[in-house]
């Protein structure tokens, strides 16, 4: 009788695996993404973008309203030796801290700020026959598409994305599309420029020469991915970018005025408002590695919305597109006998390579997560409050471990 059971639970799940990859080719193939979905209309969300429910509540639903990412005024750095020295210190304690914060006075001029996110809407809202010459999931200097994880990950989200390489190897003006090629050439090196202050800070806030950071190679790449997060019909059922911490040694994040940003703090989702010129900084996995665990790569989620479309712009700080043979670890600087490293060293391919080995085992969890869709029906994808239900989803996703940690 086991058997039996056993063989017609392994149907079904092929059966639920194969609905479920049957719809999330459809969709591939509309080449329209989640916003082609918005205007065509629907007013129920396809289940493929169910999400299982979060285990963490919102501080402002706990009645914290004191929890504050901190913002970092660069305004004087350069003429001011103090207020350097207070800037770095605001830096430190806010990467340490929550891995989050908010730079203003930064040197980016807000026009071009308000262009960038511009070019992002324009090249959305154009003719759909323009747009579909762009989408693939092809290894392109320019990438347009819905979820590049759409085949490998459990659960998708309501945003579509365009991926732009600028650092090792920049795209030419002829390689974009022609509604933001400049654009966005233009703020991409502004804010590679922006990174080498970036790292200056960063490296003398963990007490290093203040080129540390930047002479192993901090710089070195940068890729950009700007994302579409179109109105949701019924965005408690889904997310806009799901929990994750960056694989990288920094981002830099521009968003517009929505809002739906959100650290995880103290097992609690804090809420990181807009606010209008900044730009939002955070640490990245090999930044908290190399540093020994001292700075923190906070896990963070975009909440899908009623309002919109929502568009931001994340630059990442990473050679992850063109590798190279560098061997990281933790900053030899930083070791002492009462402070041995936590981590193996490695490059960043291997990083990579173990990292998305993590992520194809987590899949396995897209059945589970179906059948327990069938059996329980949609449950709101923000928190477990007010599900009343015994049964966690989030339990049964694994979340991949930061590889290469030592066993002390
Ligand atoms: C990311 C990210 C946040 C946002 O792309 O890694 O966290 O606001 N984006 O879009
Ligand atoms: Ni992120």
């Amino acid at each position: 009788l086991m058997e039996v059971n056993s063989v017609s639970k392994k149907e079904e799940n092929f059966m639920v695996e194969s609905e479920r990859e049957k719809e999330l080719k459809a969709f591939d193939e509309t080449k329209l993404g989640v916003k082609g979905l918005v205007d065509a209309g629907i007013t129920k969300i396809p289940r493929i973008f169910y999400h299982p429910p979060d285990t963490f509540n919102r501080a402002s639903d706990l009645g914290h309203k004191d929890y504050a990412i901190p913002i970092v005024d660069l305004a004087r750095i350069h003429e001011d030796h103090s207020e350097r020295r207070r800037v770095v210190e605001r830096v430190k304690e806010a990467s340490e801290t929550w891995g989050f914060f908010q730079i203003v006075n930064h040197g980016i001029q807000l026009l071009t700020l308000e262009e960038m996110i511009d070019g992002i809407l324009r090249f959305h809202d154009q003719d759909s026959e323009v747009k579909k010459e762009f989408y693939t999931r092809d290894l392109r200097p320019f990438i347009y598409n819905s979820n590049y994880n759409l085949y490998t990950t459990y659960a998708i989200t309501w945003k579509d994305s365009f991926f732009c390489n600028l650092a090792p190897k920049a795209p030419t003006p002829e390689d974009l599309p022609p509604v933001c090629r400049y654009i966005l050439l233009e703020y991409l090196n502004q804010v590679l420029k922006l990174g080498t202050l970036l790292f200056e800070l960063l490296s003398e806030a963990l007490g290093l020469h203040p080129t540390y950071l930047t002479d192993i190679g901090c710089t070195e790449g940068l890729f950009s991915f700007s994302h579409y997060y179109p109105a949701c019909p019924e965005p408690e059922l889904t997310m806009g970018t799901r929990k994750h911490a960056d694989v990288d040694f920094i981002t830099v994040l521009l968003q517009d005025r929505i809002g739906g940003l959100q650290v995880l703090h103290q097992d609690m989702w804090i809420d990181l408002p807009p606010l209008p010129g900044a730009l939002v900084v955070n640490i990245g996995d090999f930044l908290q590695i190399i540093s020994n665990d001292k700075f923190k790569s906070a896990q963070h989620r975009v909440l899908a919305n009623s309002i919109g479309p929502r568009v931001s712009i994340a630059c990442f700080f990473s050679t992850g597109r063109h590798p190279t043979s560098r061997i990281y670890g933790p900053i030899k600087e930083l070791l002492s006998e009462d402070n041995p490293a936590k981590y193996r060293e490695f490059s960043i391919p291997d990083f990579l390579a173990h990292y998305r080995k993590c992520l194809g085992d987590a899949y396995v969890n897209a059945t589970w997560m179906t059948i327990f869709l069938k059996i329980l029906g949609p449950r709101t994808a923000r928190s477990e409050t007010g599900t009343g239900r015994g049964c966690t989803f989030g339990a049964l996703i694994l979340h991949p471990e930061r590889p290469f940690r030592v066993q002390n």
